[in-house]
């Protein structure tokens, strides 16, 4: 049996014999010594072995890097001269008297400490890759983190209940993984979204404080914090309003960020959906940029310049600013590359004023727009902006939808640069955040139809019901967003435990009653026995742990993740698979070439 791992080993043990398993991290030969680094999950300690025990000596010769090994030794310190502070183990070593290969191991495809492996390299080699103490680290602390979420819940009473993994199509609004049914010729089961309809269910079943944490499973297009399967920290409560729901959750991701990192968050603020769209263009803005939009559409209608009156006289279209103090010394080539960002979010050109002396009006500015723009206009801009000597603007005008995302966008790409950071920009903090009071619907332009913002069993604010029927777009919902550093970490709603209301949503959503008793006929007969008022919310474990650890992708945090193209490059999933298999599914596949994998 080991006595403790390498990685503990401190002064606290010197003069001890210790046992220790792990791995040989490295092994240096110092002509006549040997050192091994001697890894395990914990940390790293130094191995000495001495010529002066022959057999032990031989074996340590043969050590290569991740041979897997025991050993036992005496614990004593370093000489003066060679300690390392970074270690736990930095101030000792061990003195070995007993070595055993427990297993070889062929020569690794790369070194472990490399810092600059590829993506690729790393997931194709996993196992290796997890032995890393960075992966470690990750992986202890979402462990740590999913902990303390438990420990917080059932200190509140919650219980863990698991729902189906084969199930029906849920409404989160992505692409289902399906899986076929055998004994149901041409059937499917669905990969839960989300378990939104079961913990409904188990409200009106009685279970009046849920949680799970659980997989779920989206066909959607991954970004860096997004995963194809992903785990939620699923919760869902009976009679308690929108403000004891946020409260109560807002308690549990402070409280692990307590005990887990021993960081304050501090009350969060809260802000309103149609604010934050505002003055960051964004449902989830990072509040750590200090820049806001100012807005101009009122004041652009009738200037010379087409591209800023069109939108501002047109409905749906929107003017805004964006002020950078201190960015009159960007070069050309900086603005110019800034342009070119915010196209990719569908704008047409970033318009942008320097501004040298404020206090010259026109002629204190430069700007290849200012010639088209009248003076009060310009006046309009300079006050609301609030611009000093040496700031640059820069412009968005188009549709709202297209300005809030590319000056929002560019919001986030100036306000994270080195040049914000040196202005004083950027805030190097935790800013938590609640977005609340979301709008129920969206319009579809496309479609020309309404959708659920959140999801169609999201309860209308009181005294909005009647919306749903007149103007929907002016409907707002119980529907609250978690977000943290400018990533959404969570979100839920108080739910419509009426089938009246239900019903009036459905039509909203233009789903036909038979629609509606084909995809959640169920819930909406469960509704109808006294179902209690209820809400909840989800966290997404990953992102959370992705943001406390700073990890650059949400693959990171996840033992065996996904790359960007949905595929596990460790198994090879997806596959081919026999022909058999599929007879037995009922599946003929369309493109022959595929089910070969040519
Ligand atoms: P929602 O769809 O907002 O809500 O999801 C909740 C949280 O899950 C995380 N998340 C993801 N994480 C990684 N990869 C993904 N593809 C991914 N998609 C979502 C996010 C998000 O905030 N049933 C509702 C919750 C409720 O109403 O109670 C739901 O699933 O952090
Ligand atoms: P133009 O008159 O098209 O040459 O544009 C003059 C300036 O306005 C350039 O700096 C463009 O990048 C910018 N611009 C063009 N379209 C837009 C737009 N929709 N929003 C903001 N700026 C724009």
């Amino acid at each position: 049996m080991r006595t403790c791992y390498a990685g503990q080993v401190s002064e606290k043990l010197l003069d001890q014999t210790v046992t220790l398993m792990g791995w040989a991290h490295r092994r240096r030969d110092h002509g006549g010594v040997i050192f091994i680094d001697l890894r395990d999950r914990e940390g790293l300690v130094q191995i000495v072995c001495d010529p002066d025990r022959p057999d032990m000596f031989k074996t340590a010769e043969g050590v290569r890097n991740e041979f897997c090994l025991k050993i036992v030794g005496k614990v004593r310190a370093r000489p003066a001269g060679t300690e390392n502070a970074g270690l736990v183990s930095g101030k000792v070593e061990v003195l070995c008297h007993e070595l055993e290969v427990l297993n070889p191991s062929v020569t690794p495809p790369f070194q472990l400490d490399d810092e600059n492996l590829s993506e690729t390299t790393r997931l194709t080699h996993r196992v290796l890759d997890l032995r890393r103490p960075y992966m470690q680290n990750n992986l202890k602390l979402r462990y740590r983190v999913a902990m303390e979420c438990r420990k917080y819940l059932d200190e509140q009473g919650f219980i863990d209940i698991e729902t189906p993994m084969l199930t029906k199509s849920t409404p989160e609004g992505a692409r289902d993984y399906l899986v076929p049914s055998r004994v149901h010729d041409g059937m499917f089961f669905a990969l839960p979204q989300s378990p939104q309809l079961f913990k409904q269910l188990l409200m009106v079943a009685g279970y009046d404080r849920y949680y799970q944490i659980t997989k779920c499973f989206r066909d959607e297009d991954l970004r860096a914090d997004r995963q194809p399967e992903f785990t939620q920290i699923d919760i869902e409560t009976s009679f308690l309003t929108e403000e004891e729901i946020r409260s109560m959750f807002e308690g549990m991701i402070r409280h692990v960020f307590q005990k887990a990192m021993n960081v304050d968050l501090g009350e969060y603020p809260v802000m309103k959906y149609a604010d934050a769209m505002h003055l960051y263009g964004s449902d989830k803005p990072d509040l750590r940029v200090k820049l806001q939009f100012t807005e101009l559409t009122d004041a652009m209608g009738d200037v010379d310049f087409k591209v800023f009156s069109t939108p501002a006289t047109t409905p749906g279209g929107r003017v805004v600013a964006l002020r950078v103090p201190g960015g009159a010394e960007l070069s050309r080539g900086e603005i110019d590359s800034y342009t070119e960002f915010v196209k990719i979010y569908g704008a047409k050109g970033l318009a942008w004023i320097k501004v040298n002396e404020v206090a010259k009006g026109r002629d204190g500015l430069q700007s290849p727009i200012v010639k088209n723009l009248h003076d009060a206009a310009i006046q309009a801009i300079l006050t609301r902006t609030g611009a000093q000597d040496g700031d640059i603007l820069f412009f968005g005008a188009d549709k709202a939808k297209i300005v809030n995302d590319a000056i929002g966008a560019l919001r986030l790409k100036v306000g994270h640069s080195e040049f914000a950071k040196a202005k004083g920009l950027f805030e190097d903090r935790w800013a938590p955040l609640w977005v609340v009071d979301f709008p129920m619907f969206e319009h579809d332009e496309d479609e020309s139809r309404w959708n659920a913002v959140h999801h169609p069993f999201t309860a209308p604010k009181d005294g909005h019901e009647d919306y749903m029927a007149t103007d929907p777009g002016k409907c707002i919902a119980k529907a609250y967003d978690m977000v943290l550093n400018g990533w959404e970490l969570g979100g839920g709603s108080v739910r419509i435990h009426r089938a009246e209301v239900q019903a009036k949503v459905f039509e909203a959503l233009n789903i036909s009653p038979e629609d509606q008793r084909i995809k959640f006929g169920f819930l909406l007969d469960a509704l109808q026995y006294g179902a209690p008022p209820h809400g909840g919310l989800a966290f997404g474990l990953d992102r959370l742990v992705t943001l406390m650890t700073k990890a650059e992708s949400i693959r990171d945090v996840i033992a065996f993740p996904k790359t960007q193209r949905a595929q596990c490059l460790l198994t090879g999933a997806p596959s081919n698979v026999d022909e058999k298999q599929l007879r037995e599914l009922h599946i003929r596949l369309r493109n022959a070439a595929a089910a070969t994998g040519a």
